[in-house]
């Protein structure tokens, strides 16, 4: 599906407000987790190598969910109802974010949806673009907790294509300080500024 089709992914839109970091500070995070352009490289032969494959990974990332209550919890009603529909929109969004996490250049557009990826999240956004009746919020030590399994899990498709045992060793460290990036950056409305 078109990237333009999905429900409720608005990146690059007018909808989307401007990061309230600058594209400065924005580097000095990007120098923190060794972030440089060989990774954003190393990214883009990620994506080619997981194109063909979003909808197995997706399989694994959502089974994963599906097996513990207390994750699927923020995809029901709070009562033990999962929402089918909710679960089936953010999955096409979770898709589109693989392949922008690997193609997108990480500029004001990308930085800009990421915090709205944050807000999405939290309170602040959460179930607004599905109109879904879920619990309103994630709570931030499981975003964070994430990051093991998100990143675990990528080897295996990264091995998939014709790469070097150290090419698929450089798109996975990419793909790693990627995703540190970006939780760090979701993380953003879960605390008062002044402590961010
Ligand atoms: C939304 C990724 C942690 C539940 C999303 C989206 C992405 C994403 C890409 C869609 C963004 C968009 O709207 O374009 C991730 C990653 C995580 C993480 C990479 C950690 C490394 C979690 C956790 C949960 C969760 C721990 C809870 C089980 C949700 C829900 C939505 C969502 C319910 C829909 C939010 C809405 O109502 O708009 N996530 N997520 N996520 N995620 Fe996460």
């Amino acid at each position: 599906m078109a990237s333009d089709q999905i429900p409720g992914y608005t990146y690059g839109t007018d909808d989307i407000p401007d990061a309230p970091i600058s594209m400065d500070e924005f580097d000095r995070l990007k120098q923190t987790v060794l972030f440089d352009e060989e990774d954003e490289e190393a990214l883009r032969r990620a994506g080619d190598v997981l194109e063909e494959q979003i909808d197995d990974v997706l399989e694994l990332w959502y089974g994963f969910v599906g097996d513990h209550d207390f994750l699927l919890y923020y995809f029901t009603d709070g009562e033990g109802n999962p929402d089918e529909e909710y679960l089936e929109r953010v999955r096409e969004r979770f898709g589109q974010w693989i392949l922008d996490t690997c193609d997108a250049p990480y500029d004001e557009e990308w930085l800009n949806y990421q915090f709205e990826i944050g807000r999405r999240h939290t309170r602040e956004k959460k179930n607004q673009v599905d109109d879904a009746d879920a619990v309103d919020h994630i709570d931030m030590r499981y975003l964070v907790a994430f990051i093991y399994p998100i990143t675990a899990t990528i080897r295996d498709f990264l091995t998939a294509g014709d790469h070097t045992d150290e090419e698929v060793d450089e798109m996975y460290h990419a793909w790693f300080k990627s995703i540190v990036l970006q939780v760090t950056l979701w993380s953003y409305p879960y605390v008062p500024e002044e402590n961010w």
